[in-house]
């Protein structure tokens, strides 16, 4: 990386968001956070405004005062079009629908549009970036920054390149999203569905064959989560936690369950659809005790214990 690109991506700059749904807007909060001014374009005009109250409720909610809130509001601008978003960006965050033809037509824009500088990354959940760019001149600047939801409060982001990115430019990336305070992860070949969501599509297919089955209800397959796993899972890999689950650490634990883990490995049933019966038992518990009208403030409940746990986690010794 050079030095001029150096000190551009660590002063204050402009980021573009293309799409601002729940992402889109998430991503929005979390880069004005970081010092950015930040431009927003979405085909949706009246969705596109509602984002800014939105960006103002996260970052109340990631724990900001109402003057830094006030501040940081001041620096988001929602805009008319696309390349209004993307003049001078120095980053631009896609945050289209999950779908190959959509993220084509909108990177071919951003490539036309955008500063020769800028880096165009795709939160794409599981479309490796190479089925979007191959046909655009600029494919050699564009990579996949896939976050957690929601990323102004979870600091994971996947970071994948095509065979086509520039070295400085997934270098730049990875420099980029840790001066604004995530953790970026380098997924080092392309595969669909990443690495996040590859372990969560394992555990969940199993989950929803075992209720579909009749094996545990949906109420206590979630405590095996939310009142076992997770409470370890909220602060370490699940490779440290097999780490600490033998007195002889991580080689004990593989010598004595490694055989189990490959006979279980046979029984699971991760490739299978979700069943009817399954969905029903679910959508009809979670509606038994969460009304759909109250989701909204369920995930303001969710969204405030993150951050506490987060501030817990970050300062016990590591
Ligand atoms: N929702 C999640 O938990 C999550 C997590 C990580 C990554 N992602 C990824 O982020 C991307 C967006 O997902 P989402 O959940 O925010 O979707 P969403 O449906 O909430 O938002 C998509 C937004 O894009 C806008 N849009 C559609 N076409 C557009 C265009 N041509 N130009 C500009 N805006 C356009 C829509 O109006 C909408 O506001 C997807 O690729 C998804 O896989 C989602």
């Amino acid at each position: 990386m050079s030095a001029v690109d150096d000190t551009q991506q660590k002063r204050s700059a402009t980021i573009a968001v293309i799409g601002s749904g729940t992402v889109g807007r998430s991503w929005a909060a979390c880069f004005v956070r970081g010092g950015h001014h930040v431009r927003i374009y979405d085909v949706d005009a009246d969705h596109a405004v509602t984002t800014i109250a939105w960006v103002r409720d996260a970052l109340r909610t990631s724990g900001l005062s109402d003057t830094e809130v006030d501040s940081c509001a001041a620096r988001v601008h929602v805009v008319p079009t696309l390349e209004a978003a993307v003049n001078d960006a120095i980053w631009v965050q896609e945050n289209v629908p999950e779908d190959t033809l959509i993220k084509s037509q909108i990177f071919q824009a951003l490539d036309k549009a955008a500063n020769r500088q800028a880096i165009l990354a795709s939160s794409t959940s599981a479309i490796p970036a190479s089925q979007f760019v191959s046909s655009i001149a600029g494919r050699n600047r564009c990579l996949v920054a896939h976050p957690i939801n929601p990323p102004h409060l979870i600091p994971l982001v996947e970071v994948l390149a095509t065979h086509w990115t520039d070295e400085r430019v997934l270098a730049r990336a990875l420099k980029f999203l840790r001066d604004l305070g995530q953790e970026p992860v380098l997924i080092r070949r392309e595969i669909q569905g990443f690495v996040s969501n590859r372990l969560q599509a394992a555990l969940i297919n199993e989950a929803m064959s075992l209720i579909g089955k009749g094996i545990i209800s949906p109420a206590d397959l979630d405590l095996c989560v939310s009142r076992g796993l997770g409470l370890r899972w909220a602060f370490l890999g699940p490779l440290e936690t097999m780490d600490l689950n033998a007195a002889d650490g991580f080689e004990g634990y593989a010598r004595r369950f490694k055989n189990s883990y490959f006979e279980l490995g046979k029984d699971l049933n991760v490739d299978r659809r979700w069943t009817k019966s399954a969905t029903d038992q679910i959508a009809q518990w979670r509606r038994s005790i969460l009304p759909a009208r109250e989701i909204g403030k369920r995930q303001i409940w969710r969204d405030h214990l993150i951050v506490k746990l987060r501030r817990l986690i970050d300062s016990s010794t590591r």
